[in-house]
C-alpha cells in the first residue's frame, strides 16, 4: 500500500544571525508526571478499507531526573515590520488566519471570508463561507478549507474534487471542517467535528479515536500531527512501522497547555502558564521542560503570548510580551516586539517563514532582515546605551561617547578597550551584543 509508504523529507535550514547578543536559554524541567500508561487500540482505516493497523496510545508522562538543565545563546537578529490596518469587517477577528506561497500572493481568512492582500489593500476573493484553515500543498498551491468544502488557489479558486466526502451530513455525523494541516507533500489532514480524516490522491481515510476537532498543527517533515480537540485536550499521532500509527493523548498532562506543535526530531513545544516548554526524551524518558529565555540582565523574557510555527521547516516564533524569538534546528534569535502592536489575538507563520500578527486593529507582517547592515541606531548605540554610558554619558567619569560622531571615533579604542577586558571599567558583564557587534560594524562602514 502505497499510502503509508511515502518517503520522509526534512529541510534544511539556513540561518543568518546578525550580532552575538549574550541570551542564554536554559532548560530546567518541570514537574515531570511518572505514571506511565502504555495500552493498545485497533482502528481501522474508513474509505480505504484496506487494512486493520495497531495504535499504541500512551499519556504524556514524565521521566524524573530533575537535575538535567542545558543553555543556548540566542542572538539578535533585526526584523522589517509592516502594518497594515485592518477593514473594519476583518478587525477584531480572532480566527484571522494568514498564508502565503512564493508568487501566488498572500491570502488572509477570516469569518466573513477570503481576502488577498495587494499591497496594503484587502480585497475580497470569496464570502461563501468563513474560513477555517489556509495551508500550502505541493509547494505550490493555498489550499482553503471552508466548514463545507474544500478549494485550491493557484492564482485562482477551485473546489477539491473530495468534497462529497464532507458535504453529506449525515445524522450524528457532522463533516463540518475545521481545520487542514500538510505533513507530507502529497497528502492533507482535515479536522471536523466528527473525527480526523486524511486524503491521499482520492482516498479519504478516517480516524475515528478523535473527536470533534478544533485545530491541527504539523509542518512538512515534522514526525508528529497535533490534535486539539474541543475542550481544549491535545492528542498527537505518528505514523509508526508496519502501516500504524502511534497516538499519544496529553489531556493528563500536568500542564495545562494552551498551544503545542510538533518541533524537530521528534520532540514538541508547548505553552502553558505563559511558559514555553520543550517535550523532549532524555535517557529513555520523556518529560515537559521549561524552556526558558533568560536574558544576562536576569529577566525572564519568556511570558509567551503567542508561539506559531512555520510549516515549511517547523521554525517557531515566539512572541513573548517585549520580545520575538525565533526557534530553528540550530539556533535561536530575538529581536524586540514591535511598539505599536497590542494584545495579540491570532498569530500565523506562512510558508514563506513571514510571520503575521494580528491584534485587532493591525495585521504585522514580520519578516526576518536578512541582509540588514548593523547600524548606529539600531545596534550600536543600545549597545553602548546599556554597557558604557553609565560613565560614558555626558557627566562622566569617562569621556563622552554618547553620539555617533563621538562613537566613531572612539570605536578602535572602544574595541580594544573590550577586548583586553579594561572596559567596562566596572567589570559588569556586557549585555545586548558584545565586541562581535561592534566589529561588523566597522566592516559594513560604520552605518549612521
Ligand atoms: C564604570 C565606568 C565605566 C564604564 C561602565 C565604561 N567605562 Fe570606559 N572608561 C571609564 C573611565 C573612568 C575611563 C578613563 C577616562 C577616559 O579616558 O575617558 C574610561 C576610558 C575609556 C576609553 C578611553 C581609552 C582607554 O581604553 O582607556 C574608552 C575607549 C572606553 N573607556 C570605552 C568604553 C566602552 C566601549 C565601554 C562600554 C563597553 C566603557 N568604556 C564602559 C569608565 C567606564
Amino acid at each position: 500500500m502505497i499510502l503509508f509508504c511515502q518517503s520522509f523529507r526534512s529541510y534544511p535550514i539556513v540561518l543568518h544571525s546578525i550580532t552575538g547578543a549574550r541570551f542564554v536559554l536554559k532548560n530546567v524541567q518541570a514537574n515531570p508526571h511518572t505514571a506511565n500508561h502504555v495500552w493498545r487500540e485497533k482502528y481501522s482505516l474508513i474509505g480505504i478499507g484496506l487494512c486493520l493497523v495497531y495504535i499504541f496510545l500512551y499519556t504524556a508522562c514524565g521521566g524524573d531526573d530533575p537535575t538535567k538543565s542545558s543553555n543556548r545563546k540566542v542572538e539578535a537578529f533585526s526584523l522589517i515590520v509592516e502594518q497594515h490596518t485592518l477593514p473594519d469587517d476583518l478587525a477584531k477577528d480572532n480566527t484571522l488566519t494568514v498564508n502565503s506561497i512564493e508568487g501566488l500572493g498572500t491570502l488572509i481568512g477570516v469569518k466573513s471570508g477570503l481576502y488577498i492582500l495587494n499591497g496594503k489593500k484587502f480585497n475580497i476573493l470569496d464570502q461563501e463561507q468563513p474560513t477555517v484553515g489556509i495551508e500550502a500543498w505541493k509547494s505550490k498551491y493555498l489550499v482553503i478549507a471552508r466548514p463545507k468544502f474544500l478549494q485550491v488557489y493557484d492564482g485562482s479558486i477551485h473546489r477539491l474534487n473530495v468534497n462529497e466526502e464532507f458535504s453529506q451530513t449525515e445524522k450524528e455525523e457532522d463533516k463540518t471542517i475545521t481545520s487542514i494541516a500538510v505533513q507530507k507533500e502529497a497528502e492533507l489532514w482535515v479536522g471536523t467535528k466528527n473525527q480526523l480524516w486524511l486524503i491521499v490522491g482520492n482516498d479519504v481515510a478516517g480516524f475515528n479515536q478523535f473527536g470533534h476537532v478544533e485545530h491541527l498543527s504539523t509542518f512538512l517533515g515534522a514526525e508528529d500531527l497535533l490534535v486539539k480537540e474541543q475542550g481544549g485536550s491535545f492528542k498527537s499521532i505518528r505514523a509508526a512501522a508496519a502501516s500504524g500509527y502511534d497516538l499519544r493523548d496529553f489531556s493528563k498532562s500536568e500542564l495545562s497547555l494552551t498551544q503545542l506543535v510538533p518541533s524537530f526530531g521528534g520532540k514538541l513545544w508547548g505553552v502553558a502558564a505563559e511558559g514555553l516548554y520543550e517535550w523532549r526524551k532524555e535517557e529513555d524518558k520523556s518529560a515537559w521542560w521549561a524552556y526558558q529565555l533568560v536574558t544576562e540582565e536576569g529577566q525572564d523574557a519568556a511570558k509567551v503570548e503567542y508561539i506559531a510555527q512555520s510549516s515549511l521547516d517547523g521554525t517557531l516564533w515566539v512572541v513573548t510580551k517585549d520580545k520575538i524569538f525565533q526557534i530553528g534546528l540550530e539556533s535561536a534569535r530575538y529581536a524586540e516586539r514591535p511598539k505599536e502592536l497590542k494584545t495579540i489575538i491570532s498569530a500565523s507563520a506562512s510558508y514563506t517563514g513571514d510571520l503575521w500578527l494580528n491584534d485587532g486593529t493591525s495585521l504585522f507582517h514580520i519578516t526576518v532582515n536578512k541582509s540588514g547592515p548593523i547600524t548606529y541606531k539600531d545596534h550600536v548605540k543600545p549597545f553602548f546605551d546599556k554597557n558604557c554610558l553609565r560613565c560614558h554619558g555626558d557627566v562622566g567619569p569617562g569621556r563622552p561617547i554618547n553620539s555617533y560622531e563621538l562613537t566613531k571615533t572612539y570605536i578602535q579604542d572602544s574595541i580594544k578597550a573590550i577586548e583586553n577586558e579594561s572596559m567596562p571599567a566596572d567589570k559588569k558583564p556586557l549585555v545586548g551584543g558584545d565586541i562581535s557587534l561592534l566589529k561588523k560594524w566597522v566592516e559594513e562602514g560604520l552605518k549612521p
